[in-house]
């Protein structure tokens, strides 16, 4: 149980105490259905455990939780997807709180909103510190708190919980202990609560089992209570009229008095604080229809609503960001993982490995992945060997991969357009379904305009001559793009032609725009644009989205965290590299086209080296050819062993690759010539993934939205590469370009107003 992750929670363990912290920072710490499922989980797996008696539920120093999370049925809506949602696993999960055979201590700091109150109302000690408030403002937008109410009651009385719920009143920690909603009340509250556990500790598990089992007769809660609460709950949230409030609160900040967006006070990504009321002890109660009296603000946004909701739904994601894929598994399992159980898509680095490695992954990742959750993996073109390519999409079919990242095409090619149209079908409805989603990679609009067309109809014939695909498929197939995701790659890390995000985004869009019209394809089935190359900061990820991108895609700043599968010398390295720190490199894998990479240059030999290795090989056509001084630095520097030993290790290799490409080179001294020089970029590679010795030749490709990251997160907990967790530093990143966006809107509002634009200088990482 000590190493159990989840996305929603942070769990540890110390002795027979088990703290579950909550942790949705990105949404104000509002309760989802993973969220509910996940607390379920830990109470159900202390409970059965032999030496665990007690559970810590604690929140953020802000936040304890803020009710359900009104940006996931706002979501809903838009996307046309059902609204309602399930009230029965959280009742069940409030029932577990207060009847497990666990004693639940709720540590509450900052504030407690709707369902929050019932997470704490539901425990069997409730410790708080001065800063906790509490809250119920469903009946604002109509809903009641139904599923909280038979909890809350319990503890401070009938009156004392209608008062709240019907006043929507915010109440402060010391009303809450008075009342009963808090049992010990102190600043700082860890001390407090370590006095508890203290005692606590010492009790026996069956003394605890049976001591909550003897309460659950004395004051059960009844089927009745039970059923009453579900269909309060199931009605209230069912009301299109509530429905709508939620949404336009959560898209414009307004509540569902109001009729203007300009005066919105207060809009949190999840429910709403109650607006400003007297204190209890105060006997005036402002009426609801009046705005009270609070600077103008702009309604913050929720990172879920950055980009596209269609990348959303096609994916399965919350959020519109992807983590692009890293060869050689940098962009690992646990990568993925990770990003996925944080609703977002992190796509499996299968670049440089076999078949059986990427088989692996994808059987891991399938395993460890909570239900539900996405995850994509990266299909590269290789002209070198195709059947490479069509054995990796055989593979990506028997698995039933839903999203793939299509990299280095230059045109479709026969595994591609077969994975693309395995995926078509119509469901019993007579509704299209696509089940695999295609994330091209494209730098250049020649190349876009491939995947934005239908698969190529040769292709297509190829397919059904040959049974792989169905003639339904085929005949849905041209009607819809190749791939429905275009990622613009402008100057970033690794393979890339350099280029520049400001110039590209809107030639794509306008391209796209274009080919959709004379295709004809509707908005559901259009071609979404994203954009990659750059983004570490939230300035950047907001031009971004204001070039029109549809979604995010991060590559560098993702290699330098906790799950990137690569050497810790290497991330010790990146984590202090500057935005200067990267220069553009020979690639080794199309070493003889001259195509290049960006890479890390500071306190690496490789690009320089790689360099000179390409121009030996344009200037000579031989090994033979090398100077005697030129050939012994190559060995005693660079290679560390001699070329003929180079090469046999080679010759090896392709002996047992491919004969006949062996047989090619054979025959040619300058093709030979580069497969030594080769050698050197795939040597220096494996030097960096191990983190070997000599560093000098680390080859870590890398773009300079690192060192702009490095500096946006400096002096904060992100610093040290430890401290970056992928999903973390992705939800990170988002909260803050949500803010930075609602930031400026209000400046340029303001400025449209006829007054002076505020804005902040810069964004901070915390
Ligand atoms: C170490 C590293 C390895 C990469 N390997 C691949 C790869 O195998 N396939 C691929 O499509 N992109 C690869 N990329 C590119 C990323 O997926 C992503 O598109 C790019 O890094 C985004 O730009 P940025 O680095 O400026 O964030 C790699 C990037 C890095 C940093």
């Amino acid at each position: 149980m000590d190493r159990l992750t989840y996305s929603t929670l942070r769990v540890r363990r110390q002795g027979s105490v088990l703290f579950a912290r909550i942790h949705r920072p990105e949404a104000g710490n509002a309760i989802n259905a993973t969220l509910v499922h996940e607390l379920d989980d830990v109470l159900t797996r202390a409970a059965r455990a032999q030496h665990t008696t007690v559970v810590v539920l604690e929140g953020l120093p802000e936040v304890f939780c803020f009710g359900a999370d009104f940006g996931v049925i706002s979501d809903a809506v838009r996307t046309g997807r059902d609204t309602s949602f399930d009230p029965e696993p959280m009742f069940e999960l409030f029932r577990r709180m207060a009847y497990a055979d666990v004693l639940t201590v709720a540590h509450v700091r900052g504030k407690t909103n709707a369902g929050g109150v019932g997470l704490v109302a539901a425990c069997d000690v409730v410790i708080a510190d001065e800063s906790a408030t509490f809250s119920l403002s469903e009946l604002l937008f109509g809903l009641i708190p139904a599923v909280v109410l038979p909890y809350l009651i319990r503890r401070t009385g009938f009156q004392r919980a209608h008062y709240l719920a019907a006043t929507t009143q915010t109440i402060d920690a010391r009303h809450a202990h008075e009342w009963g909603l808090v049992d010990a009340l102190g600043t700082p509250s860890e001390a407090l609560l370590k006095r508890h556990l203290q005692r606590l500790g010492r009790l026996s598990k069956k003394g605890v089992a049976r001591y909550k089992a003897y309460l659950r007769e004395l004051s059960p809660l009844t089927e009745h209570t039970k059923d009453v609460a579900l269909a309060t709950n199931r009605r209230v949230f069912g009301d299109p009229d509530n429905v709508r409030a939620i949404r336009r609160y959560t898209e414009e900040g307004v509540f569902p008095w109001e009729t203007a967006t300009r005066d919105a006070t207060a809009a949190p990504p999840s429910q709403p604080s109650p607006p400003p009321q007297p204190s209890p002890s105060e006997t005036t109660v402002e009426p609801q229809h009046q705005r009270p009296a609070a600077p103008p603000r702009p309604p913050a946004l929720s990172p879920r609503a950055l980009g596209s909701p269609h990348f959303r739904a096609a994916h399965g994601v919350d959020y519109a960001y992807a983590a692009g894929a890293m060869y050689k598994g940098i962009a690992s399992v646990d990568l993925v993982i990770a990003l996925g159980n944080a609703g977002m898509l992190g796509f499996f680095g299968t670049g440089g490995l076999p078949l059986d490695e990427i088989d692996d992954a994808i059987t891991r990742i399938r395993k460890e992945l909570d239900p539900g959750r996405a995850f994509g993996m990266n299909l590269l073109n290789s002209p070198d060997d195709p059947d490479l390519e069509d054995r990796t999409v055989e593979l990506y079919l028997r698995h039933g991969v839903r999203s793939v990242e299509a990299s280095a095409y230059l045109r479709p090619t026969l595994p591609l357009v077969r994975y693309r149209l395995a995926g078509l079908r119509t469901d019993a409805e007579g509704r299209l379904r696509q089940d695999h989603h295609i994330v091209a990679k494209v730098s250049r609009t020649e190349v876009a305009e491939h995947f934005l067309r239908p698969a190529p109809e040769p292709l297509v014939r190829r397919l059904l001559d040959d049974g792989l695909i169905t003639p339904e498929q085929a005949g849905l197939g041209a009607r819809l793009p190749l791939a429905q995701d275009l990622c613009v790659e402008a100057d970033s890390a690794g393979h890339t032609d350099g280029g520049n995000a400001y110039v590209l985004m809107p030639a794509m869009r306008a391209l796209r725009d274009r080919v959709t019209r004379e295709q004809g394809y509707s908005e559901e089935n259009g071609v979404r644009v994203g954009a990659a190359g750059g983004i570490g900061t939230p300035e950047a990820a907001l031009a971004a989205l204001t070039l029109g991108a549809d979604f995010l895609v991060t590559g560098s700043i993702n290699q330098c965290t906790v799950e990137a599968g690569t050497s810790d010398e290497v991330k010790d390295l990146l984590q202090g590299l500057g935005v200067h720190d990267t220069e553009y490199a020979p690639a080794g894998d199309m070493f003889e086209v001259g195509a290049r990479v960006q890479a890390v240059r500071k306190s690496t030999f490789f690009p320089a080296r790689a360099q000179k290795l390409y121009e030996l090989y344009l200037r000579h056509d031989s090994l033979d050819d090398l100077d005697a001084r030129t050939r012994a630095t190559l060995e005693n520097k660079y290679f560390k062993r001699s070329l003929d030993e180079v090469w046999e290790e080679t010759r090896a290799h392709l002996a047992r690759r491919s004969p006949a490409r062996l047989a090619e080179v054979e025959r040619s001294p300058k093709q030979k010539m580069a497969h030594v020089f080769r050698w050197y970029f795939v040597h220096s590679t494996r030097l960096a993934l191990r983190g070997a010795e000599p560093r000098v030749d680390h080859q870590i490709h890398c773009g300079p939205a690192l060192g702009a990251f490095n500096t946006w997160v400096r002096g904060t907990e992100l610093e040290p590469w430890r401290g970056r967790r992928v999903d973390v530093i992705a939800e990170r990143l988002l909260r803050a370009t949500a803010a930075l966006l609602s930031e400026r809107m209000a400046a340029y509002g303001a400025l449209a107003a006829g007054g002076t634009p505020s804005s902040s200088d810069t964004t901070t990482a915390e």
